[in-house]
């Protein structure tokens, strides 16, 4: 996937094209059943319409796999209602025999293009316009003109008026729900890099002031411990027990430092901090864990090595907590511009009855999203985290 070059906006308007076209394949049956019913005489001549019809809209449902069909759903959109609404009405010319039904449809399909694709204003009206004028000329050059066209041309004009302004406001309120999404996704990106340089700077202090200056004083007890005269052992073996509790908490703090931010992930990058990180998570709970690399290089950039990390150590954290796991394997690869993480584990596996609400996967999925990539959790044997992620980007998703 070619994430660098699709936004979010593309990818949830491919959604929706795939909806559409799966419900207008799904009506096939229901409308050759009527028609086979009413329609038996001309049956045979209608099949013709319904092959366009599945050829158009299985065409559109196809493009949307294509590279080209995802970078551009707007136009396959377009493609799809314009060609939809000609063979309506090319269907409608072959039978003129009842112009309310066909207006029916024709409304149908455009408060469905109101609802799934909400165009602006203008261009729900231009469409709406053509499909009019294209029942108008459907209609007049049948071989008979039915009495009641005229009242199914007003129905139909009607219904591309209230469609349009039903697409126009649907249209306003995916706007601004998009504009109050990317407000909030840069404001927790935002946060999310206060956190990290927060932490950042809370290891560092952690190590080099407090850790240096109890190293210092671990020191001074040792020279005091070594001065006291044999005398003193009671006095001596109390420094002793001081000194060891100061380096204690010398080794603690570089835990907590090295938790807080692994200076090996700014010194020598991602790699070595992960097989450190593996190492530790393995000591601690017990379950074997295995780092695997294809094509990654030494260095990534550095937004994307935080990342990659914090989304690890978190997949680890869910591991120890919930997966009752023996085996946790991690594999990055890169290719094609894009560089992919995976944890699976053996455990038991994702809750049947849904997940518990938690902060920790909406936490992966923020970070990931503000990077333009996509997260999937899937639960078969065990649980795997996929999480994608462009390595190039070329304009913000
Ligand atoms: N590897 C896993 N194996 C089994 N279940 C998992 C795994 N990862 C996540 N889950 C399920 O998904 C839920 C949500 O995970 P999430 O990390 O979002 O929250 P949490 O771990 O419960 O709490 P926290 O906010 O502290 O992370 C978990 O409660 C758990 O039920
Ligand atoms: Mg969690």
């Amino acid at each position: 996937m070619a994430a660098d070059t699709e936004t979010f906006a593309d990818l949830r308007l491919t959604a929706r094209l795939r909806s559409a076209t799966a419900i207008m394949l799904a009506i096939v049956p229901v409308f050759l059943a009527l028609d086979l019913r009413y329609q038996r005489a001309s049956f045979p001549g209608l099949l013709f319409f319904y092959g366009l019809h599945v050829l158009i809209a299985g065409g559109a449902l196809l493009a949307t796999f294509t590279h080209g069909g995802r970078r551009r759903p707007d136009h396959v959109a377009l493609v799809l209602i314009a060609g939809m609404a000609t063979n309506i009405n090319a269907y409608f010319h072959r039978t003129p025999a009842n112009p309310a039904l066909a207006a029916d449809v024709l409304t149908l399909l455009m408060m469905s293009s109101a609802f799934f694709f909400s165009w602006s204003l203008s261009r729900h009206l231009l469409i709406c316009a053509v499909t009019c004028t294209g029942f108008a000329v459907a209609g007049l050059t049948a071989a008979q003109v039915q009495p009641a066209f005229g009242y199914a041309f007003g129905i139909l004009v009607l219904g591309g008026v209230v469609a349009s302004i039903g697409s126009h406001v649907l249209g306003r309120y995916r706007q601004g729900l998009a504009r109050r999404q990317a407000e909030l996704a840069e404001l927790s990106m935002r946060l999310m890099s206060l956190h990290e340089e927060e932490r950042h700077r809370l290891s560092r202090d952690l190590q080099e002031d407090i850790g240096q200056s109890l190293a210092a004083v671990s020191a001074y007890l040792q020279a005091i411990e070594y001065d006291l005269p044999p005398a003193l052992g009671e006095l001596r073996a109390r420094t002793a027990d001081a000194r060891r509790l100061a380096a204690k908490t010398v080794a603690q703090l570089r835990q907590l430092a090295q938790l807080l931010r692994p200076s090996v992930l700014d010194d020598y990058g991602l790699m070595p901090s992960l097989h450190s990180c593996l190492r530790d998570f393995q000591e601690r709970h017990g379950v074997a864990a295995s780092l695997s690399t294809e094509g990654v290089p030494d260095r990534l950039p550095s937004p994307i090595e935080v990342a990659v990390y914090r989304v690890v150590q978190e997949a680890l954290t869910n591991v120890a907590r919930h997966a009752r796991a023996r085996h946790v394997r991690v594999a990055l690869a890169t290719d094609r511009g894009e560089l992919s993480l995976r944890v699976d584990d053996d455990g038991v596996g994702l809750p049947p009855e849904g997940r518990h609400p938690g902060t920790g996967l909406i936490g992966i999925r923020e970070r990931v999203q503000a990077l333009g990539g996509s997260v999937t959790i899937a639960s078969r044997a065990g649980t795997s985290l996929v999480v994608r992620l462009p390595l190039r980007r070329d304009r913000a998703a």
